[in-house]
């Protein structure tokens, strides 16, 4: 009796599942208005046939290859601004998730931030780094064949003035910040090459980070310096007679006699019109933007790119050149650095060095001769010529 009743309720259970179950398949969901059906893997191997197959929208692309969403990426890519509600005063690009495709100078056509990226990391470290490298063994080789210059007479303990106070202050000031600067910058460039290796991750970025620091301190009081030496140094770093055969002989370094010069020679001069004048203005406007600190620039992303190739590429150039310069006044001529010290020289290296401006102090037309004060060396005596 239990039995049959069980299967009974069984079988209504059944009957009323069944009576539930839909008796038609289901409507195409193209019945609902608005809204398509896809099959993913309903793809038309000879969709990128069609002519206009590149110029798809993501809807259409969507129709003969499902799940390929390449048209969208591609409009993100290109540098399609969307809706933002920042003020396009402060944040100009703030629509723009990824920057229009660009090629810089070394680059492939491609986003430009890729693009910076490929002009740092493919351009600027390698063959930086390499002229770098190329110009300290070019130093090392001259200083090992053929040595510093020296001055050929005898010191006669005569002093004459070669810097004032003032000339001299601007120039270890300016040389304090671009030390800082260097060593600091070089450090971001390269030290991933030859620092982090060694002290491993943990101090290199507590390192990078205090001289990321020291960098952006030291930034301004270089630009107030330079632009004080560059004042300072101009009117006797201005061609004169006789620059071109200095340049043209190389000073005599290889003759074995220099050429005759004024108070500062055609290389000097080269080095302030290139290295201090141009490349120093240049390094520290680039600077100045990557601060955003220069008014009336509209500062995105493809701004600073700009200015940081800028930066690093004039960068490089001017350590080039004041590698050089920092050699000829200190290991590579005899005397010089007691010069920028004391701020006097001996006669003859004077005489040897800069005999044209060493002529004009004895005859008396430049009124750079002047009597030590109590500030300088206690040794060091004025010549009376
Ligand atoms: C460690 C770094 C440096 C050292 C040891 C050094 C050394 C010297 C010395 C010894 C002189 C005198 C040369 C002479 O008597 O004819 C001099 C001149 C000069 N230095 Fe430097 N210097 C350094 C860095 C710089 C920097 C960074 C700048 C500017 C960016 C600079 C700009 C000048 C200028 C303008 C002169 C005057 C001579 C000229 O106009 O060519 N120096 N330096």
């Amino acid at each position: 009796m239990k039995a049959f009743s069980l299967v009974g309720v069984l079988l209504v259970l059944a009957g009323s599942v069944f009576a539930q179950m839909p008796t038609a398949a289901p409507a195409p969901a193209t019945d609902l208005p608005g809204i398509t059906s896809q099959n993913i893997a309903d793809v038309k191997p000879d969709a990128t046939q069609d002519p206009g197959y590149a110029s798809q929208s993501n809807g259409q692309r969507a129709l003969v290859q499902p799940g390929n969403n390449a048209p969208m990426w591609r409009q993100v890519g290109s540098g399609v601004a969307g809706y933002s509600s920042l003020p396009a005063s402060q944040a100009p690009e703030a629509g723009v998730l990824i920057q229009p495709y660009t090629q810089y100078p070394g680059s492939r056509m491609t986003n430009a931030g890729e693009a910076w990226r490929q002009v740092r990391n493919n351009i600027l470290l390698p063959y930086g780094g390499a002229m770098l490298l190329i110009v300290l063994g070019a130093i090392a080789l001259f200083h090992w064949k053929i040595g510093p210059l020296k001055v050929k007479e005898s010191p006669t303990g005569r002093m004459v003035e070669r810097f004032s106070a003032f000339e001299r202050s601007a120039h270890w000031a300016n040389v304090a910040a671009f030390v800082t600067l260097a060593v600091s910058g070089v450090v971001m460039a390269f030290g991933k090459f030859f620092l982090l290796p060694v002290i491993g991750s943990t101090l290199f970025g507590w390192l990078t980070y205090a001289l990321k620091n020291a960098h952006n301190f030291a930034g301004p009081l270089f630009a107030v310096s330079l632009l004080i030496v560059i004042i300072t140094f101009a009117r006797d770093n201005m061609p004169a007679k006789g620059d071109l055969n200095w340049l043209l002989k190389g000073g005599g370094v290889f003759a074995g006699h220099e050429i005759d010069s004024g108070r500062f020679n055609a290389g000097e001069k080269v080095v302030f019109w290139g290295g201090v004048f141009a490349l120093g203005l240049t390094v520290v406007i680039s600077g100045l933007v990557m601060d955003k600190l220069l008014p009336g620039l509209t500062y995105e992303r493809s701004t600073m790119q700009i200015a940081h190739m800028v930066h690093a590429a004039s960068n490089i150039l001017m350590l080039v050149i004041m590698i050089g310069h920092i050699y000829m006044g200190t290991a590579g001529t005899k005397g010089a650095y007691d010069g920028m010290k004391t701020g006097y020289v001996d006669e003859t290296w004077a005489e040897q060095h800069h005999k044209l401006w060493y002529d004009e102090i004895k005859n008396s037309k430049t009124p750079i001769h002047r009597p030590p004060t109590a500030a300088t060396s206690a040794s060091v005596q004025p010549v009376q010529v």
